[in-house]
């Protein structure tokens, strides 16, 4: 099996972190000195993938010029004499990579979102689905490559699972598991951000999915689901018994909730280096607040 695209949902609006995003896409507000996109195309290609299928709005220009070579800004670092930092802006997403736009006029919900990219698919080809907003920091396979390894092993298409604490549950899809054994759950069924009282179980489906092309048979445009949305959980539902879900290793911050960027800010921070012993006196010195 092999996955070697990645479709990337960034069409939204992302109205949480207004005014922030006014006029900065969601995706390019950075955790420490990265944009949350770019994490997401680096954890797509050490797991092999080439091809970036970004789903977006045309007013999100900033997203295509990150990816773009910038020549003029490589030069000028060369010639000052910073080799290291020229080369964070050089072949981001790895040597030969493709990047692909194509437009979701309007928010229609994930499923749409996804369908959008039908035609970059190939009959019967394997391919990932990451939602940015969900940062997972992991030690050392990350979670494209996790997910990759199981789908190998299980021949089926993968969710990736986290435990939900109940008064966060009903954000979610949640999965009904037929077994759940180790890290693996066979599905029973799957629904989009059920009431507390009639979530089925306290895993939920998180943003990262490994899809057979099959699934776009699957979305169904006519017929909306929660919020009035195409919602990707309706296209899983109807062909459950071709999925498992995968309770991942890593540490996930959804970055689509302030309290979440945040916390990403301070881990991701704390991995650094550079800021580790700063920052960890600082929260030291905050501690009693
Ligand atoms: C989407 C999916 C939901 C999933 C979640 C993971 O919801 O519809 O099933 O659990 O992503 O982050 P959203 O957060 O876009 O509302």
């Amino acid at each position: 099996m092999l996955v070697k695209k990645v479709i990337l949902p960034v069409a939204g609006l992302g109205t949480r972190f207004l005014p922030a995003t006014k006029s900065t896409p969601k995706e390019m507000l950075p955790v420490v000195n990265k944009p949350l996109i770019q994490y997401a195309v680096e954890e797509a290609s050490k797991a092999g993938i080439e091809e970036f299928i970004f789903i977006t709005h045309h007013t999100k220009t900033s997203i295509k010029e990150h990816f773009e070579e910038n020549s003029g800004l490589y030069s000028k670092l060369i010639e000052d004499g910073k080799k290291d930092l020229a080369e964070t802006i050089k072949s981001i997403g790895g040597e030969g990579a493709k990047f692909t736009y194509v437009e979701q006029a309007e928010p229609k919900g994930l499923g749409h979102a996804i369908g959008c990219a039908k035609d970059c698919i190939d009959e019967n080809e394997w391919f990932f689905v990451i939602l940015p907003d969900d940062l997972i920091m992991t030690k050392e396979l990350n979670v494209t490559e996790q997910m990759i390894a199981t789908a190998k092993s299980e021949s089926k298409q993968v969710l990736a699972l986290q435990r939900i604490d109940d008064d966060e549950i009903s954000k979610y899809g949640v999965i009904s598991p037929i077994s759940t054994e180790g890290k693996l759950s066979k599905l029973n069924s799957i629904v989009e951000k059920p009431d507390y009282a009639d979530a089925p179980s306290n895993l939920a489906s998180i943003g990262r999915y490994l899809f057979n092309q099959t699934i776009f048979d699957h979305i169904d445009y006519e017929n909306p689901g929660k919020n009035g949305e195409i919602q990707i959980t309706d296209a899983i539902l109807s062909d459950v018994k071709n999925f498992v879900g995968y309770e991942f290793d890593g540490m996930r911050f959804d970055c689509g909730s302030k309290a979440g960027y945040i916390k990403a800010n301070i881990e991701f921070g704390l991995a650094d280096d550079e800021l580790h012993d700063e920052l960890k006196s600082f929260i030291e010195e905050k501690k009693n607040l």
